[in-house]
């Protein structure tokens, strides 16, 4: 065993993420701040939870609502300052919550004092810093696309180069193959943990290396710059600084397939603790109304059960600021449907990852107009359409369903004007429906999804099984139902969720129905499990098994 397989505290632990900007204000500037955090610690410990992520609290332009870093080293004055953040540190930990920073590394803001050197001239020492490549205005280095829409090239006409960029042109990437650069990153690093945070969620992790740029593309556009042959060189350097202070380190990691997440997260070889996968918030239907697909949801997330079983670990999350809200588009926006999905991520092998507001059933917002989004890329997006020829109802009902604005509108506190999130004008408008959703009133309703989460976190901490025990997938071809089993040695638990609307009809395996079971938590009455049994929409169950010594 090394060292690190002696700290596993986060097996067993439920992590929180906070997008400070849409937390809780507390100045009445409309905008979350570090105070606000500090202000509902004692919130989150009576939740359950063990650590919280903040997304990028870093002085930034905006472009990309905190993830285009300007100054790595500091906070951005809305959010508070250095002393502000340490006193959330202290406070965290005085109530055994630990505190994780978003690291974004694998680009800058284009107003970050590098590039800022950088632009000036060919020979500038911080060129080298980005990727500059000679070219024309008319023929860039490649046709490669950028995640936000347009080439990853931006042309400068003074210097006849164009530099890279995977989202934004306002953040330009990094260039990793410069050792001065990453030494200055990995100093950053330690400057950050020596200040005492616990961890960090690494931004677009699995981008730093790019193919040659002379690389076709094929059928994947994004394969040039997904996990590729190189990486492994600088995830060992920051694996070596993690190494050193024990951190836990979830990275964002697109691209990395299942089977390669054991290499990533191998308890004591792998480059992090754990990380993101991408592949199941694929969705399919009709434009303007796509859901999740339950079938292939359940396949990927089973596969990488799978896959990490014996050897990684899988960090959970139905929700996060880059996503529409699951209740929505897995659910039917009702406290039923709410529950059902928090069993049945909840009861995966794992680290689960909650959303603020998902812990509350939040939904999607209803825009009524484009100017009510503030996220750059579905602006873009919606123009595009309009430029195709959709009607503005169209295009507006196209972007909002997929927007990520539906999930950074400020967290619902109380039924009162701007949901109790501000004393101000919100920075993003709040729900209009947190009359029925919001903290105080269902902290004190005994059926909320509040106090179902908190029940669920709490059996879950209860009972080893749920960090420990294997996984296997039952009724696979199942298009409705997601069901499996966690099973250890003397211990078993048989999780039954229909994650549709509909009454769905199933038919039990001998591996369940030859054992006793006890229902342990439900979002409906009891049923006795049977050969054939019917489900209501968005029923869901875990049962223990009672008869626990025969084997199955
Ligand atoms: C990650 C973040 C996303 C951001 C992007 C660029 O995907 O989660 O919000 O836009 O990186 O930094
Ligand atoms: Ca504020």
């Amino acid at each position: 065993m090394t060292e690190k397989t002696n700290h596993c505290w986060w097996q067993n632990a439920v992590g929180y993420q906070i997008y400070p900007k849409s937390f809780y204000d507390t100045n009445g500037d409309g905008i979350g701040d570090i105070d606000g955090i500090i202000a509902k610690l004692p919130y989150l410990k009576d939740l359950g939870i063990d650590f919280i992520w903040l997304n990028p609290i870093y002085p930034s332009p905006n472009v990309d609502n905190g993830y285009d870093i300007s100054d790595f080293k500091d906070v951005a004055a809305p959010f508070g300052d250095l002393t502000r953040l340490k006193t959330l540190l202290d406070k965290a930990h005085a109530l055994g919550i630990k505190v994780l920073m978003d690291l974004v590394i694998n680009h800058t803001s284009d107003q970050h004092p590098w590039f800022i050197e950088a632009k000036k001239s060919k020979d500038n020492p911080y060129r080298d810093y980005y990727h500059w490549v000679d070219c024309s205005k008319k023929e860039l280095p490649n046709d490669w696309k950028s995640f936000f829409g347009g080439s990853v090239w931006e042309y400068d006409s003074v210097s006849e180069q164009a530099y890279f960029h995977l989202f934004y042109k306002e953040q330009p990437d990094l260039n990793w193959h410069n050792p001065q650069m990453r030494q200055e990153i990995y100093e950053m690093i330690r400057f950050w943990l020596k200040f005492g945070i616990d961890g960090f969620r690494l931004d677009a992790i699995s981008h730093l290396e790019k193919a040659p740029w002379d690389t076709k593309i094929v059928d994947n556009p994004w394969a040039p710059f997904m996990n590729v042959s190189g990486i492994e060189v600088y995830m060992q350097e920051l694996k070596a600084i993690f190494d050193e202070y024990q951190i836990l380190t979830v990275g964002e990691a697109s691209g990395v397939t299942s089977k390669k997440a054991r290499e990533w997260t191998d308890i004591s070889t792998g480059y992090l603790t754990m990380i993101f996968e991408l592949e199941h918030n694929i969705r399919v239907g009709h434009v303007g109304h796509q859901r999740i697909d339950v079938r292939g949801f359940k396949q990927v997330l089973a596969r990488w059960q799978k896959d990490l079983m014996d050897v990684g670990w899988n960090a959970l999350y139905v929700e996060n600021h880059d996503n529409p809200r699951i209740n929505s588009v897995l659910g039917n926006e009702t406290e039923k449907s709410a529950k059902a999905i928090a069993m049945m991520y909840l009861g995966l092998k794992g680290t689960p990852f909650i959303y603020q507001g998902q812990e509350l059933g939040m939904v999607n917002f209803p825009f009524k107009t484009i100017d009510e989004m503030d996220d750059l890329s579905d602006k873009a997006r919606f123009k595009q359409l309009i430029a195709a020829g959709s009607t503005p109802k169209a295009a507006l009902k196209e972007v909002s369903w997929y927007s990520r604005d539906n999930a950074r509108v400020p967290v619902s506190w109380e039924n009162k004007a701007n949901s109790g999130f501000t004393s101000g004008v919100p920075w993003l408008d709040v729900r209009p429906n947190c009359s029925r959703i919001n903290v105080a009133d269902e902290a004190v309703d005994p059926n909320s999804v509040l106090n179902f989460y908190k029940r669920l976190i709490a059996l879950r901490k209860s009972k080893r099984i749920f960090s420990q025990g294997d996984f296997r997938l039952l009724l696979a071809g199942d298009e409705n139902v997601f069901s499996y089993l966690r099973s250890n040695k003397n211990e078993q638990l048989f999780i039954l969720v229909n994650l549709s609307g509909q009454k769905v009809n199933i038919t039990l395996p001998n591996r369940v129905i030859n054992h006793h079971w006890q229902c342990i938590v439900s979002n409906t009455q009891s049923i006795n499990l049977m050969r054939h049994i019917e489900l209501k929409g968005y029923d869901g169950f875990i049962f223990e098994r009672i008869d626990k010594k025969s084997s199955s």
